[in-house]
């Protein structure tokens, strides 16, 4: 019986120190291919177009993660700069692998996740804020400002964040439609209109 709690909580030990990125047993690490290692590696210069770019005419994500940025690689930590133009929205999604630190640099933004109750907490933030999107719940953002554009910057504790859109996963994917008809508990043709207004979009 004492054995089974110690592994019981053993176990519960273990996840948790899975729930990150994995530690790493050096300070950083180089890619193979790179053989002079200096300032430049950990520089990143990707974002300074975004200072001098107009506004998106759409909702615009630009991350500084470990495919843009490999010295993030086992540092467990990215970023992502969020543009919406005016009425546009940051569908709904989940990042698998992180939490998400919002921080509204202008603009207000509407926001909101689903936690595994199925419960909704949602807010309307004003510039200067900050909102917290737990890991690996769905969660949105909507620009419903009719003029005015809004841009956020988003921390990640994971260089590979990941993203699952809630659209683009169960419609565009190839499911069965008579599953997500069934599921959605709907016919085939809605499941097509839903299916036909998603390619049209992007
Ligand atoms: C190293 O390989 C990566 C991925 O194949 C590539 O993107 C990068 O440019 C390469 N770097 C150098 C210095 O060759
Ligand atoms: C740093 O390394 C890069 C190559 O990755 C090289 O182009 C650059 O000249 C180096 N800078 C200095 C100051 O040595
Ligand atoms: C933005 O544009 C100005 C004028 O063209 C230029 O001087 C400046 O270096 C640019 N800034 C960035 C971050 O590219």
């Amino acid at each position: 019986m004492e054995f089974l709690f110690a592994l019981v909580v053993a176990f519960a030990c273990f996840q948790v120190a899975l729930s990150g990125d994995p530690n790493i047993l050096s300070d950083f690490i180089v890619p193979t291919n790179l053989t002079i290692v200096n300032g430049t590696f950990f520089t990143y210069t990707g974002m300074r177009a975004l200072l001098n770019s107009s506004e998106p005419s759409t909702f615009k994500v630009t991350k500084a993660s470990l495919a843009e940025f490999p010295a993030l690689d086992g540092q467990s930590v990215s970023f992502a700069v969020l543009q919406y133009p005016a009425d546009s929205i940051n569908p709904p999604h989940t990042h698998p692998r992180s939490a998400e630190l919002l921080f509204l640099l202008s603009g207000t933004l509407e926001v909101g996740f689903v936690d595994t109750t199925n419960k909704l907490f949602s807010k309307v933030i004003q510039t200067g804020d900050m909102f917290v999107f737990p890991k690996g719940l769905v969660h949105y953002q909507y620009n419903s400002d009719a003029k005015n554009y809004a841009v956020a910057v988003s921390a990640f504790g994971s260089s590979s964040a990941g993203t699952v859109s809630v659209p683009t996963s169960v419609f565009t994917t190839g499911i069965y439609e008579g599953v997500l008809a069934k599921s959605f508990n709907t016919d085939v043709k809605t499941i097509e209109k839903i299916k036909a207004g998603l390619s049209q979009k992007s």
